[in-house]
Order: structure tokens, then C-alpha cells, then sequence
């Protein structure tokens, strides 16, 4: 299989280092063992190699800041949509940063890729919490795949499970898929202020610099869309689900909860009723016996709910480069295996 990355950032070198770790065992375990032969990347520069990059060179470019054309055939001045039709790949990675209000340039490039019958492997929310359907429909007419495990808790297999492990519909997710937030609010129940937890979170790498997207619930609201819409059939807008984020709890109120038996937590829903798919995001006190008052930290979780299993609940990292490049590299091995 040979590959086109769109964006080179964290997530493109973890998934680099994962396939470089990896790429052993997956071509003995599944005969899997894809080529690289092409990066573009707008701050990295742009590379085009038909015989393939040489892993360990493509990663150390990344370390020490060097521009990619020095890797290979040079790109230079091909955008995006070039190096997608020009490259020869079976399969682009769109790797670039999300835009939760309009998708794009995402959603371009993923369109681009699935006409041009490329599968297409992302992990950027935008695109797939507003066009996911549309994109889904748009793979299947040019029979290749569209797939997208590390939009959501990153490398934890969900999409996967949903997909290739499940026999009946799920009803009801439910679940904590910011772990920015979940750090601070831990980190608020041993007595730290709002403020002070979330300079922990920024000291630690785990908020940014702007850390609105997080704390004000929107990057849980892209997620529970996409599961909404790609797991539960509804058709929902960003905008049709309410959302709140974590500002306005009192510290007081976070540290009170336990010594209650209750525990303070972003919990995102969404939920099939009758005829409708809804959804909410918000700040919910949780007895301490609900499995989701058990996660703490960055960690994340999600409850699925179908007949005849009850609740199915899992539990694991919801961001990191290499954890989030390994939700690539196994949707990757999906499509070589031919599931679908
Ligand atoms: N990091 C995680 O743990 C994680 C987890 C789950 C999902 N994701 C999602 O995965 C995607 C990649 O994340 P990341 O952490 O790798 O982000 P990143 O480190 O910011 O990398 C994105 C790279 O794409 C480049 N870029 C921006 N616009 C581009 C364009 N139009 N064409 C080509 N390259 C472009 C960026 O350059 P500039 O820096 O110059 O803009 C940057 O080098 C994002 O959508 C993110 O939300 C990340």
C-alpha cells in the first residue's frame, strides 16, 4: 500500500515511529507493509518518492526541523491537491489541524482523495463531525474507504469495535472523551483552583496555549457529533447539540462531590429515541459507583449501550502523537485486510 501524508505534524511523526517500531511484525503477522511515497506538509516542506522514504530519514527530517525535499524528489510549490493527484498513493493520511467550523482545507483534501478513488485515513475531527456522511457516501460510489478510529479517544479501538466486532445497533453512547478537562478537574478535587489546574494541564503539555476548545467542551461536542452521526445513524449539526464546558464549576463545588459520594465530570451523551438521535455535552455530578467516576486524568471512556450485551465500557488514552498515529496505522491494516 502506498501512502501520501497531508500534514506532517505530531500525529504524522508518531505514526512514523509506531510503523517504524512495528513495521516487523506487521508484515510477518498480515503481509502488511506500506510505502510512504509522499509528505506534504505546509511548514515541512513537500516530498515525492515513488520507491518509497526510507523511515528512519523521514523521522530524524522531522526532529531536527529539516525541510522534507532534501528527503527525495522535491515538491516544492505543489499544494496539497497536486501532491494528492500527482503522488501515486493508494491511500492519503490528512493529518493537518482541525477546523471544527468549516472542515477545510480538510474536508477539500479528503474529497479530492476519495474521487481520485484513494482511501482516505484521517484523525481530524472537523471534517468528520460535519461532512462524515457525506464523505462515507462519497468513499462507497468510488469503491475505496473512508476511515477515521483516531478522531475519537485517539489509538483506543472504538470505530473498530463498532464496526468489526458488534452485532447489533448501540443505543446509547455515553462517556468522557476530553482528557484536558479530566486532568484539571482531577487535579481541582485535591484543592487546586480552576486556574491552577489548568496551568498544571499547560505545564504538562496536555492543554494548549489557548485552551478554549478544550475547556469550554467544543472538542467533546466535535466528538459526540461524529459518534451521534457515524455510530448512532443521527444527523446532527455541531450546533443542535447543547454544550458546556468546565468554566463555571466552583473548585468548591468539585472538592465537596467526594466526601458525598459523588464526583464531578465532562460527560458527553448521545442517545436514539424514538424516531431522533440527540445529544448533549456538560458538566455531571456522577455517583462514584457509575464507571465513568472511576476515570481519572487524561484517560478516557465510553460506554456503548446495545442488546443483548447492557453496557459495554471502554477505557484508555484519548491523545498523544504515537497513540493517535496507532489509530491510523490500525485503520490502515483494516483496509489492507479488506475489512470493511
Ligand atoms: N495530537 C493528538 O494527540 C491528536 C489526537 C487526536 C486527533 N488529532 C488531530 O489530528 C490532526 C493532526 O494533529 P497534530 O497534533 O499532528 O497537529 P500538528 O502537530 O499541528 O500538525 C499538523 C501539521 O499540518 C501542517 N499543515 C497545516 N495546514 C496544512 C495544509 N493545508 N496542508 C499541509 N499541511 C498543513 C501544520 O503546519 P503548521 O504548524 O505550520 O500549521 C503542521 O505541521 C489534527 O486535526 C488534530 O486535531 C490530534
Amino acid at each position: 500500500m502506498k501512502l501520501c501524508l497531508i500534514g506532517y505534524g505530531n500525529v504524522g511523526y508518531g505514526f512514523v515511529r509506531v510503523l517504524l517500531r512495528h513495521g516487523l511484525w506487521l508484515r510477518e503477522r498480515f503481509g502488511f507493509a506500506p510505502k510512504i511515497v509522499a509528505v506534504h506538509d505546509i511548514r515541512r516542506g513537500t516530498v515525492l518518492a515513488p520507491e518509497g522514504l526510507d523511515l528512519e530519514a523521514l523521522a530524524a527530517a522531522w526532529v531536527e526541523n529539516r525541510d522534507l525535499s532534501e528527503l527525495g524528489k522535491s515538491g516544492a510549490g505543489l499544494d496539497a491537491f497536486a501532491v494528492i493527484q500527482e503522488c501515486g498513493a493508494d491511500a492519503v493520511l490528512e493529518l493537518t489541524p482541525t477546523d471544527l467550523r468549516t472542515g477545510e482545507p480538510a474536508a477539500g483534501h479528503i474529497r479530492l482523495a476519495l474521487t481520485a478513488k484513494k482511501h482516505v485515513v484521517t484523525t481530524n475531527k472537523g471534517p468528520v463531525a460535519l461532512f462524515g456522511k457525506e464523505l462515507l457516501s462519497l468513499a462507497k460510489e468510488n469503491g475505496v474507504q473512508f476511515r477515521f478510529e483516531g478522531t475519537v479517544m485517539a489509538g483506543t479501538p472504538l470505530f473498530s469495535l463498532v464496526d468489526f466486532a458488534l452485532a447489533a445497533p448501540v443505543r446509547r453512547v455515553r462517556g468522557i472523551l476530553n482528557g484536558t478537562t479530566n486532568f484539571i478537574l482531577t487535579q481541582m478535587e485535591t484543592g487546586k483552583s480552576y486556574a491552577e489546574a489548568l496551568a498544571e494541564a499547560q505545564r504538562l503539555g496536555y492543554a494548549e496555549t489557548d485552551p478554549t476548545a478544550d475547556v469550554e467542551g467544543f472538542d467533546a461536542l466535535a466528538k459526540i457529533v461524529i459518534l451521534a452521526n457515524m455510530v448512532l445513524g443521527g444527523d446532527l449539526h455541531p450546533s443542535d447539540v447543547p454544550c458546556q464546558g468546565i468554566t463555571k464549576l466552583p473548585s468548591s463545588e468539585v472538592q465537596r462531590a467526594p466526601k458525598e459520594g459523588f464526583r464531578w465530570k465532562l460527560v458527553v451523551e448521545a442517545r436514539r429515541t424514538q424516531d431522533e438521535v440527540e445529544a448533549k455535552v456538560g458538566p455531571e455530578r456522577l455517583p462514584l459507583s457509575d464507571p465513568l467516576a472511576q476515570v481519572g486524568g487524561v484517560l478516557n471512556a465510553l460506554s456503548l449501550e446495545l442488546d443483548p450485551l447492557g453496557a459495554v465500557t471502554i477505557v484508555g488514552p484519548g491523545a498523544g502523537p504515537e497513540v493517535t498515529g496507532h489509530a491510523v496505522l490500525s485503520d490502515l491494516l483494516a483496509i489492507h485486510r479488506g475489512l470493511r
